[in-house]
């Protein structure tokens, strides 16, 4: 970055004022585009007795960021980030999980429908040198969710110096469906990060700014400045925001995406659309098309605050290229189309006449409804069988990314409206406009635990780290007496 950029940033600050608030802004740099996207490689796994194991060992590594430098980081099996885990709606699996990082972490499937003892969350502390094996049956749509650490108050440095992957789910719908599939080739994982560096080592740095660490440099699956060849007319691109704190939106220069799927799978139609907003913690898959020849550049935009001027909009103020596609002289046709039937999709609905809960949830600073994060707190229980509306809204002038354990949720409205179509299917996670209400349903369908909770929490990673996070359990009535966590006495 030139200092004279660096420079002409400090004036416009200083002219606006906004320096006076004490925030730091990082303005992205653009390399560029000279190196191979690299995509993330498919987990082996082995079946047994009707049971496909994975295994992830986590580690600390070296990896070379070209025009960067050599800098230690971590990863799953490998230096940087970690396989792509990938298996069919009713399989049974099992991940062995081995900790060879030095430090305690654990491992969180994010998106995931599982027994809460099997989520991975701050009470599944694996020690170093010791192996965990959580297994659960795959029991939701097609879709694409992520796995990364969990540890309380250092869930951002742990996903930050490269521990996170992608769990890629298949079912009969997605099978069924005419969509580029073939991983790496016309169905890319895009893992989206931004970094710090210093002197080319990754630079973990709280450096004060509210919403976390904000890079100047967005790596793609790792990569620094990258690009994709593009074979087929049409691609598929799994978007994961997996930064510690920064908004994108997505773009095109010159065409739309068809947005297909949000974080836990299909829309009900595709939906053509010129920019996906991502949260951290929040997917989209898209299919894009080129045209032979060309090369193009997917956009990271501005983030519309719905004319909230905020300096700080989670990193929301750049706009920069993020990765360039260069499509073949020749293309191979990809089929027409088809999607998933809305029909198919019917058994996992939930519908809003069944509610019988309502809870309420205001985050501001690092509270969620004025308590921090406490290990040995149970803020919420559910019953099995229930279906629940959830109230959120963040009441400070800072957006927020709320994101809940175990459930796939759908958007009822908001601020009193229907969401917009982009918005209308599963979600886990959902960007928080300050000042806005979000009604979400969602249904606890099963996996009874009084003594182990979920989380719901922040995607901001450092809010999360420092307080904005809560427990849920989910219990059978009559088990009541029995919520609380035996692990933590003696704590
Ligand atoms: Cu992706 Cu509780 O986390
Ligand atoms: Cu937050």
């Amino acid at each position: 970055r030139s200092s004279k950029a660096a420079a002409v940033v400090a004036l416009l600050l200083a002219a606006s004022g906004l320096t006076a608030c004490g925030i730091s802004t990082s303005p992205v740099t653009e390399h560029e585009f000279v190196n191979e996207l690299a995509v993330p490689p498919l987990a082996e796994s082995t079946v047994e007795s009707g049971v496909r194991t994975f295994q992830l060992t986590a580690q600390k590594g070296i990896t070379d960021f070209p025009g960067i430098g050599e800098s230690e980081t971590w990863g799953f099996n490998g230096a940087f980030l970690g396989p792509t885990l990938r298996a069919t709606r009713g399989e049974k699996v099992a991940v062995q999980v081995d900790n060879e990082l030095g430090r305690p972490t654990s491992v969180h499937w994010h998106g995931m429908h599982l027994p809460a003892a099997m989520d991975g969350g701050p009470h599944q502390m694996v020690e170093p040198g010791a192996t965990w094996t959580p297994s659960w049956t795959v029991d939701q749509p097609a879709s694409t969710l992520w796995y990364h650490p969990h540890p309380h108050g250092e869930t951002e440095e742990h996903v930050y110096r490269g521990l996170a992957g992608m769990f890629i789910l298949d079912d009969d719908a997605s099978a069924a469906a005419s969509l580029p599939n073939e991983y790496g080739v016309d169905d890319l994982p895009l893992i989206v990060q931004d970094k710090k560096f210093d002197d080319g080592e990754l630079e973990y740095d709280r450096n004060g700014s509210e919403p976390g660490i904000l890079g100047d440099t967005v790596l793609v699956n790792g990569t620094v400045g990258p690009y994709a060849d593009v074979s087929t007319e049409r691609v598929r691109l799994r978007l994961l925001n997996g930064s510690t704190a920064r908004t994108y939106t997505f773009a095109f220069e010159d065409r739309p995406m068809t947005l297909i799927a949000t974080d836990g799978g299909f829309l009900d139609a595709p939906l053509s659309q010129e920019r996906v907003r991502l949260a951290p913690g929040e997917r989209a898959e898209v299919v894009v098309t080129f045209e032979p020849g060309e090369t193009v550049r997917l956009r990271s935009l501005k983030t519309d605050l719905g004319g909230i001027v905020v300096p700080q909009t989670a990193g929301g103020n750049d706009e920069f290229d993020v990765i360039e596609f260069r499509a073949a002289e020749k293309l191979t046709p990809s089929p027409e189309p088809s999607w998933p039937a809305a029909k198919d999709a019917a058994a996992d609905e939930v519908h809003e006449s069944e509610a019988s809960v309502t809870r309420e949830f205001v985050l501001n600073t690092r509270e969620i409804n004025g308590e921090e994060m406490d290990m040995s707190r149970i803020d919420e229980v559910a019953y099995v069988g229930d279906t629940e509306v959830w109230n959120v809204k963040s009441t400070q002038p800072i957006p927020h990314s709320f994101h809940i354990h175990d459930v796939q949720f759908r958007i009822l409205s908001i601020d009193g409206k229907a969401p917009p179509p982009e918005l209308a299917g599963p979600k886990d996670t959902i960007y928080l406009q300050p000042n806005v209400d979000y009604r979400l349903l969602m249904r606890f369908e099963d996996y009874a635990d009084p003594a182990i909770p979920y989380m719901y929490h922040c995607h901001m990673l450092m809010h999360e780290d420092e307080g904005m996070m809560g427990q849920f359990v989910v219990i059978e009535r009559g088990q009541e007496g029995e919520v609380g966590m035996p692990e933590m006495e003696g704590h």
